[in-house]
């Protein structure tokens, strides 16, 4: 008997809303054409904010928002993306595709995207190419309410007011394109950068995002911690806020031949969702070394970027990683998620990479047409975990389900407890092809399911097209019976599951 036991009354950690991050870059059709259009392109739009995406994200409670990139951070000079329009640098974006940047997409026009969506804002700095100068002025340019030639500046291009930065990261990748530094050396420009990402508003401190290790480097995140952390004598007073991590799901584990996005077999699926599992270890092993020089978890473990990478959509610019989305990625959000909120002690928030249109989407888009992929589907039913309240909760008699070297629990869970004391439970069932039967049990008895959704397609490889939109989707679920100390679940395979609980 496979059994899910929930400890109502031991509440853990606080689900901060940010683990439901996004990110957003200037990659492939992501902003452009996905989040932002010509005003006069026919597509509706509230100051080029695309309102069909738009009324998406609100839906799914987006709670913050980090751009320009990724390694597009590393190259940008905000300066272009200032002031009229036509007077504007037009740049090659060479990361990405080779195309004209036109840097219609700006500072002002992401504050008023976040504005739309109703999210906070994370801007990453450029310290690959950038000064510290242009880094402090673009902080100020942004936040400072006095008299200087940055607000002077702002005031003309239209903004009197300052806006507010919430988090802001100090590099992207520091160790690969953000400047293929060793990580003394990053440590000791952080430590100088940082210094000038000023508080000008001390009633909202900027929280300051330093950048971490890709995958599996701990000696990037011992350096850095030791250098830029420990050793500063001010480390409590917001030196270090964050320290972020990137891990993306290959199923191959082959940069050059990544994996179809939907072209995939039952080994392929298996084999992906072993590297999804992969991300408890890497934040529990990152997650040790921090606490090493941070006890008490005063740094957060930003997971900036994740999710599935494949083969780019044939036919497609290969520099524009465009990729569908399957019932498999539905899954690697599920595990993903469900490891976020079980470390929610030390992870403080992760953006999922990207927002629409590139890599692990949760919107994809075509001229006028917009589908949400079962990604969404999975993100909307955990937006009921933001600002919830980790409840303990563990599997018991769990077996395992795989090919070859790639075996799996079949079952993925976690469960938070909200201010009006309702209970979410999600769990995923790994399995490719057998249902699994769950109790749950809870210390008291009583309770009734106010909600209960499922988010499933009819094959593993299902999708959502323009054509098809509700191949996957998320559904009513009544798979469910109440009994005196819990509940009784038959979890569809390939599925993710969410029920609410309350007395
Ligand atoms: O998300 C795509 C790219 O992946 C980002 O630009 C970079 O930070 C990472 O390597």
């Amino acid at each position: 008997m496979t059994v899910l036991k929930i400890n109502e009354h031991q509440p853990l950690s606080h689900i901060q809303p940010e683990i439901y991050g996004h990110f957003s870059e200037h990659l492939g059709r992501c902003i452009y054409e996905g989040l932002f259009v010509k005003p006069d392109s026919g597509i509706p739009n509230v100051n080029g904010m695309r309102c069909d995406v738009v009324e998406a994200l609100k839906e799914l409670k987006v709670p913050v928002l980090r751009w320009p990139g990724g390694c597009f951070a590393d190259e940008y000079h905000w300066q272009d993306g200032i002031g009229p329009k036509e007077n504007r640098k037009k740049m090659i974006n060479t990361h990405w595709g080779g195309v004209v940047e036109d840097n219609s997409f700006g500072t002002h026009e992401f504050m008023e995207l976040c504005r739309q969506i109703g999210c906070k804002t994370y801007i990453n700095g450029n310290v690959g190419s950038g000064t510290v100068q242009e880094m402090s002025e673009w902080v100020e340019y942004m936040t400072f309410s006095g008299l200087s030639p940055m607000t002077e500046q702002r005031r003309e291009n239209g903004h009197a007011e300052p806006w507010t930065v919430d988090y802001f990261g100090v590099g992207n990748e520091s160790w690969g394109c953000g400047g293929n530094m060793l990580p003394e050396f990053y440590a000791n420009e952080y430590r100088r950068y940082q210094t000038y990402v000023r508080n000008y508003d001390e009633s909202k401190p900027i929280k300051k995002i330093c950048c971490g290790a890709n995958v599996d480097d701990y000696e990037w995140t011992k350096v850095v911690m030791d250098t830029a952390y420990r050793r500063t004598p001010e480390h409590q007073h917001g030196f270090m806020d964050g320290l972020s991590l990137h891990y993306y799901v290959i199923p191959t584990g082959n940069w050059d031949h990544k994996g179809s996005a939907v072209d995939f077999d039952v080994d392929e699926w298996y084999q992906t969702l072993k590297k999804a599992l992969y991300m408890d270890e890497l934040v529990t092993k990152h997650g040790a070394i921090m606490d090493t020089y941070d006890p008490e978890k005063k740094v957060g473990l930003i997971v900036d970027e994740w999710g599935g990478w494949y083969d780019v959509e044939p036919g497609t610019n290969p520099g524009f990683l465009y990729q569908q989305n399957t019932v498999r990625d539905a899954l690697i959000a599920a595990i993903t998620l469900n490891i976020f909120n079980k470390h929610s002690d030390r992870v403080k928030m992760a953006c999922i990479a990207q927002m629409v249109n590139v890599l692990q989407a949760v919107i994809l888009t075509e001229g006028d047409k917009m589908v949400k992929t079962p990604t969404y589907h999975v993100m909307h039913m955990y937006r009921h975990h933001q600002d919830g309240q980790l409840l303990s909760s563990s599997l018991t008699g769990v077996e395992g389900a795989g090919t070859g070297e790639n075996i799996v629990p079949k079952l993925t869970e976690s469960v938070s407890v909200n201010a009006e004391g309702i209970i979410t439970v999600t769990v995923g069932n790994l399995s490719d092809c057998a249902e699994e039967k769950l109790t749950v049990q809870l210390e008291e008895s009583g309770y009734q399911v106010v909600e209960a959704r499922i988010v499933n397609g009819p094959a593993i490889q299902s999708h959502n097209t323009f054509e098809d939109p509700d191949v996957v989707s998320e559904k009513a679920f009544d798979g469910y019976t109440v009994t005196d100390c819990g509940i009784e679940m038959v979890l569809p395979a390939a599925s993710v599951v969410e029920v609410r609980l309350k007395k």
